[in-house]
């Protein structure tokens, strides 16, 4: 969307709104754009999304569950579990306790006893859980609770709030007739006009005096869309801005688990939320599965994005894996169901039952990838098993692509259609600038590529403007590749940024850097995010030849590197042409721009950027538009112009040109 123009822009908009056709010197920097040569075609999903259980991307992140723990078995199996509920504190004269011996299902198989055999008027008893880090609060709004709950003999009412840090509730609602079996309770919590804040705590609570077995007890706030079981709308129009053609999902390590049993083991993922066992995520915290298959399809949906969908392919992280070919048969079994879940109609076993789950069509689905980064399989076992997975599912869907997570020389007895390649620079953007030209040099005779991992590091921290540039440089020559590299997934995509250095099991971020930060209640786009959303939302269908002269070049360490990067790209449906370009240089950049070939080009156009003063900057919680990209109308255009680019920038020039 175009910002309106407006007096109080800051200078530096003015300066790039402002015709800058003007004499330069002859060693000007140049790229010439030649409109009659298309160098390869853009796949409509090449901006993707790569998502996982990390950072608490989904529990405390997108999963609109704001509380922690809500069926009282997490971090079950980890040492310190302690025998009473984790996340879960008593009030006043209660006394709680896990209680394995009353147990709502086989999935949900204990639950948290609440005796308030001392409760009075005066003195309430109860429980309290202080979500993700904070219970978000927004002024006028409904928040669902609910709870399944059995008493000895009558107990209640008992009144759920949501409760500010000064310990007003904010919100309450009142349930009664607790009996002796299990039941579902529900109870909207309206706040009024109350100050936001992400630091509440939600309290179940009696005045009677008696005993209660609780489990799944649960709050949500509105959802995108507003799907029940559903996901946080901040963080979803973040995602939606980025337009993504594909979300590579469940994982990454989430997919493997550290174990067999804690795969990603989707079949226990379906149905009702409390039918889900939940199980313990590889990155150290317990996962409800509240975000199950399902769910992250819908989300794929709400996106209108395809699932890249990872298929779980017989190894862990922990090294454990099948090597015997008969062995692999329910794994592959499993795989096949999981396709049919997906893609199959009512007249399919998996495809009823994604229809009783509520989801009646079927959902797109163009690619499978067959584990994740087995790579670092070193028993050398992914050969056969990567070979029987994809002569399984091409034996049933031809149409799909496979995708290997091992290089072509792992897979001898079976060549990939696509190859996942993890390409993170953990050594900074030096690293990064010196990957971007990779793909140019390689063979096309070699399988497709998807980099469905790739980052710039500039330390164990969000990403900064100068990770950003890099982001944008590298991404302009996957672009470029487009002919070989079909699809590219940033990761990780989100962390919530609540407890930093929290413990080994209380901190809310297990990697960094990360796309989008959040706490419970405000959210926020890295200079990253904005160079992916910027260059998502101007996508084209061709990439166009281009010949650059003079590229001015920066150093660092000891070598030096281009420091201008650009790409030419355009919209079959409407002929507009995209130029993206990057000046890494600590000063501004004048760069004649010619289009070759062109028999009309419009004086006129938009040109978005994203720059700072200083790369080391970035956004954060409490600064979350420090660098952001300004969107602005542009003339001065014609078969031959000139722009300066700002230092530290990164910019996208959208047109019409024939
Ligand atoms: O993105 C974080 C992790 O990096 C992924 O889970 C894994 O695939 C890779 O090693």
């Amino acid at each position: 969307m175009i910002r309106p123009l407006h007096r109080t822009l800051p200078l530096v908009a003015l300066a790039l709104i402002a015709s800058q056709v003007c004499a330069q010197a002859a060693d000007t920097p140049s790229v010439t754009i030649a409109l009659d040569e298309v160098k390869a075609h853009i796949d409509p999903q090449f901006y993707g999304l790569m998502t996982e259980e990390i950072n608490f991307a989904y529990e405390g992140g997108l999963y609109g569950e704001l509380l922690r723990n809500r069926s009282f078995k997490g971090e079950a199996g980890l040492a310190y579990q302690a025998d009473t509920p984790i996340y879960w504190s008593a009030l006043g004269a209660a006394q709680i306790a896990l209680d394995h011996s009353v147990r709502l299902n086989r999935a949900l198989d204990l639950s948290l006893s609440l005796d308030a055999t001392g409760a009075s008027a005066e003195h309430p008893a109860g429980i309290a859980n202080t979500g993700y880090w904070g219970v978000p609060v927004r002024a006028n709004t409904p928040y669902r609770a609910s709870f399944f709950a059995r008493a000895q003999g009558a107990a209640g009412p008992v009144t759920l709030s949501i409760v500010d840090k000064d310990g007003h509730a904010v919100a309450s609602g009142v349930v009664s007739g607790l009996t002796d079996t299990w039941q579902r309770y529900d109870v909207t919590l309206r706040t009024g006009a109350v100050a936001p804040s992400p630091a509440a705590t939600f309290t179940l609570t009696t005045t009677t005096p008696g005993k209660i077995w609780l489990q799944q007890v649960s709050l949500f706030g509105p959802t995108y869309g507003n799907r029940p079981n559903g996901l946080r709308p901040d963080l979803m129009n973040k995602l939606a801005a980025m337009r993504p053609g594909f979300i590579r999902l469940p994982g990454g390590n989430y997919l493997e688990g550290d174990t067999f049993g804690q795969r990603f083991d989707w079949k226990a993922t379906l149905g009702p939320v409390e039918q889900r066992p939940g199980h313990r995520s590889p990155w150290n915290y317990w996962s409800t599965d509240g975000m199950g298959l399902l769910e992250m399809l819908e989300w794929s949906q709400d996106l209108k994005a395809e699932p890249v969908l990872a298929v779980f392919a017989g190894y862990a992280l922990n090294g454990q894996h099948v090597s015997l070919a008969g062995d692999l048969a329910p794994f592959i079994q499993d795989a096949l169901d999981e396709i049919e879940y997906v893609t199959g109609d009512a007249a399919t076993n998996w495809g009823a039952r994604r229809i009783a789950d509520g989801h009646p069509a079927p959902f797109g689905l163009h690619y499978i990838e067959v584990g994740n980064e087995d790579f670092f399989d070193s028993s050398g076992s992914y050969d056969q098993r990567f070979s029987a997975f994809y002569k399984a599912i091409k034996a049933k869907y031809p149409n799909l692509r496979i995708i290997s997570t091992a290089p072509l020389s792992a897979t001898p007895s079976q060549r990939p259609d696509v190859i996942d390649e993890h390409t993170y620079a953990f050594g900074g953007e030096a690293e990064m600038y010196g990957r971007v030209r990779d793909y140019d040099l390689r063979s096309r005779t070699e399988p497709k590529v998807m980099v469905g991992e790739w980052a710039t590091h500039d330390g164990w921290r969000m990403p900064t403007l100068r990770a950003a540039l890099a982001d944008a440089a590298y991404l302009i020559g996957l672009e470029r590749n487009a002919d070989l590299v079909v699809m590219e997934s940033y990761a990780p995509l989100l962390a919530n940024l609540s407890h930093i250095g929290g413990g080994a099991h209380d901190n809310s971020v297990q990697w960094a850097p990360n796309l989008i930060g959040y706490d419970a209640l405000n959210v926020y786009g890295t200079p990253s995010y904005h160079v992916l959303q910027m260059f998502g939302s101007n996508r084209g269908d061709d990439v166009l030849g281009t010949v650059a002269g003079n590229v001015p070049s920066f150093t660092i360490g000891g070598k030096t590197y281009p420091s201008l990067y650009w790409l030419a790209t355009r919209r079959q449906s409407d002929g507009r042409v995209q130029i993206k370009l990057v000046n890494r240089g600590t000063h501004a950049q004048p760069l004649r721009i010619t289009l070759r070939g062109a028999h009309f080009v419009a004086d006129h156009g938009t040109l978005t950027v994203l720059a700072g003063k200083d790369p080391g900057d970035t956004n954060s919680l409490d600064k979350p538009d420090a660098i952001v990209p300004l969107t602005v109308p542009v003339g001065g255009l014609s078969r031959e112009f000139v722009r300066t680019l700002p230092a530290y920038s990164v910019s996208v020039l959208d047109f019409e040109a024939r």
